[in-house]
């Protein structure tokens, strides 16, 4: 037998050679799932070779290294945490507070005469990036392995985090392609938005307090000294500079450096731009100010770095701060204002919502007056009283909230806040249910906030659309007595109209016109205007498609409502208990009688429609079809149009300007279409 028959056999790996490969797969899908939001296999696959990982390295102790996928859980409960003096400095930035554009030219201004540059030099570059709000980290990694991850401390000595660190999933254990004796990478740990919200809601549903913002809960998530802690904050990392270095060339321009960590794995913020001169630098502060809302994280500013390491070393450093660099701040998220009063708001469904009313205090960009305490327990949580100095936040689009209270500037004689217990609008009795944390006012349409509420909602632009009814006319015509019920709505004349206080002829006439249009409506949009409990815009469109006529609906039980798709229990339960109601019904009815009317269609129960159990998401601006219109025509056919793609996504329709969705897509191997291919699949 020759060697080269033996070479052919399957060869079995060695226990160390299938821990390597295992490394490499999990440090490969871990880089998918966390980093690029992109994963390539079920979550079920990644389990099962995470698992044999484990298994091998009970039975086989010395292939246990510390870049194992599996020390990312695990660590032991500390004392505390042990001292790192950090090899270079980690520094802090200048910021300069002047939230206006003149802030980037002060800076340019500055950097060009320490320079020695004249104005016939060309513009200098500069790396313009998002000053995360969360706290500054060093990783080390030796020879490619995540070794320390220590806070920045004082600058000089900050304290060992690694155990927690490791429970970052965005944080590669192994850089990819980098073996360099010695490289320390600096980025700011922080938690995003929606995982803040998400975290809070579940302290809520606890009854347990809630976490002021991202920024505190990441670093004291980061500090924590149990480690199986720290694994249940969902904390992110953007890497955004270097420490200490030994055998890496660092490539010459900031910009540059950020692409090579971001080939090695660590997550580097797609919002990043080289910027020239200060008119750069002002572009790229304002189309930042225009989407911070919309980012899924705080920012408090941009940064701007020179972009050249060498123009860098030229600037050299203050006593703590570099020249090269400076923050720009926005208007701040938080704010410290006082309750003048705290008011109960009544909801479309009679829910009863204490508000703080403010002293007007300009946070996160606009001016605001009303703060959300969500309801009782939340309000008694955080002890709330009139006459308060509280601290307010305001970030993204998320509404005002009072997160806090300062008890030392409490004023002697403050009354506990307590919810009261009848209906401050219509008198009826509010009641608070078992198990639930909400009080709800019992008077239903009697009640003139709830009757607001709801023909707000029925007049909306996604449901009948009665353009021009905005809440000072239905406060007028509820106030009045003029309108009791929606009906009421379509019956009112151009002579009633007309003489309401501050209503021009023509305002009156256009909104008879605006009242006669909404007459032709589509049964969805009649549907989700009822205001039913549950029943949001998609499950209206479901049993539209489901039922084909209204008086389907109106007769459904709750076993027929359930066979509807995404109809469950509580859902089935509203709808039956809103239509068995006779002043509903009667609602419903002399709508009819009014006028309002759409065409009605066969029952199609969706397990026929050609789309059905399909997700898509639409991307860019598509020739012809609006984003609405290809929604329509795409939820007709029995599909579901979601927001962001995932592997759950069967297709991506794409347009113009197509932006990271479509990016995405084609990552995840995820089919493309164009308007013309969304058209060909509709017609089957
Ligand atoms: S660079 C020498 N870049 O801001 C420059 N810092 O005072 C060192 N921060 O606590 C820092 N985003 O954690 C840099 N894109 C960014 C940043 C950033 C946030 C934080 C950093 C530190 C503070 C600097």
């Amino acid at each position: 037998m020759t060697p080269d028959l033996f070479d052919a056999a399957p060869a079995v790996p060695s226990p160390a050679e299938r821990v390597r490969e295992l490394h490499r797969l999990l440090h490969h899908h871990a880089h998918r799932y966390y980093v690029l939001d992109a994963p390539e296999i079920p979550d079920a696959e990644y389990d099962r070779l995470f698992r044999e990982l484990q298994a091998l390295e009970a039975t086989h102790p010395e292939l246990l290294t510390p870049d194992s996928p599996t020390q990312r859980v695990g660590g032991k409960v500390l004392d505390g945490l042990m001292p790192v003096r950090h090899a270079v400095p980690m520094l802090s930035i200048e910021t300069e507070t002047d939230t206006t554009a003149a802030g980037a030219q002060s800076f340019d201004a500055r950097v060009r005469k320490a320079l020695g540059l004249t104005d016939a030099d060309p513009p200098v570059a500069y790396a313009a990036e998002l000053k995360f709000d969360g706290l500054a980290i060093n990783l080390r990694y030796e020879q490619g392995v995540l070794v320390q991850a220590a806070t920045r401390g004082d600058g000089e000595t900050g304290e060992d985090v690694t155990q927690n660190v490791r429970t970052i999933g965005q944080i590669p254990l192994r850089l990819n392609g980098c073996e360099a004796p010695v490289l320390e990478v600096r980025g700011e740990v922080y938690m995003r938005r929606d995982d803040f919200e998400a975290l809070n809601a579940k302290q809520r549903e606890k009854g347990e307090k809630t976490f002021i913002n991202p920024r505190n809960t990441a670093a004291g998530a980061i500090r924590q000294l149990d480690p199986a802690l720290v694994a249940q904050r969902p904390l992110s990392f953007y890497a955004y500079g270097l420490g200490e270095v030994q055998g890496w060339v660092v490539p010459a321009t900031h910009a540059q450096m950020l692409d090579a960590l971001q080939a090695m794995g660590l997550p580097v913020c797609e919002e990043r731009a080289v910027a020239q001169g200060a008119a750069g630098l002002t572009a790229f502060h304002e189309a930042v100010r225009a989407k911070r809302d919309a980012l899924p994280f705080d920012i408090d500013g941009v940064v701007y770095k020179v972009n050249a390491l060498a123009l860098q070393q030229q600037l050299g450093f203050k006593t703590r701060e570099p020249r090269w660099a400076v923050a720009h701040k926005y208007p701040a998220q938080e704010m410290l204002t006082t309750v003048q009063a705290i008011e109960i708001q009544v909801g479309r469904t009679g829910k009863l919502t204490p508000v703080a009313k403010l002293a007007p205090v300009f946070v996160g960009g606009v001016t605001v007056t009303n703060a959300t305490l969500h309801n009782e327990d939340e309000a008694r949580r955080k002890d709330v009283r009139v006459g308060d100095t509280v601290i307010v936040r305001r970030a993204g689009d998320v509404i005002p909230e009072v997160v806090a209270v300062l008890p030392e500037k409490r004023q002697p004689g403050a009354e506990i806040f307590t919810m009261p217990h009848s209906c401050p609008v219509c008198g009826s009795a509010a009641v608070r249910e078992e198990g639930e944390a909400d009080y709800r006012c019992t008077g239903g349409l009697f009640c003139s906030a709830q009757r607001k509420q709801a023909m707000l909602h029925f007049a909306g632009r996604r449901a009948v659309d009665i353009e021009g009814l905005g809440d000072k006319l239905v406060d007028q015509l509820v106030d009045s007595g003029v309108v009791k019920t929606l009906p009421d709505l379509y019956r009112l004349g151009l002579t009633a109209l007309a003489s309401l206080e501050r209503m021009a002829d023509k305002s009156a006439q256009n909104i008879v016109d605006a009242l006669e249009k909404s007459k032709q409506t589509t049964l969805p949009r009649f549907l989700y205007g009822l205001g039913i409990r549950h029943v949001g815009e998609a499950t209206a469109k479901a049993l539209a498609r489901h039922f084909g006529k209204l008086d389907a609906i109106l007769d459904a039980t709750e076993d027929q409502l359930l066979q509807v798709p995404d109809v469950g229990p509580i859902v089935a339960q509203s709808i039956h208990t809103f239509f068995q109601q006779e002043h509903n019904r009667e609602v419903v009815e002399q709508l009819r009688a009014c006028g309002l009317h759409w065409e009605e269609g066969e029952p199609s129960p969706s397990a026929q429609l050609p789309l059905a159990g399909k997700t898509f998401v639409l991307t860019g601006t598509l020739p012809t079809l609006s984003r609405d219109e290809a929604k329509d025509m795409l939820e007709a056919a029995g599909a579901k149009v979601a927001g962001s793609v995932s592997k759950k996504t069967d297709y991506v329709v794409a347009g113009e300007e197509a932006g990271s969705k479509l990016d995405k897509a084609r990552e995840l191997g995820i089919s493309v279409l164009d308007e013309a291919g969304l058209r060909g699949l509709l017609q089957g």
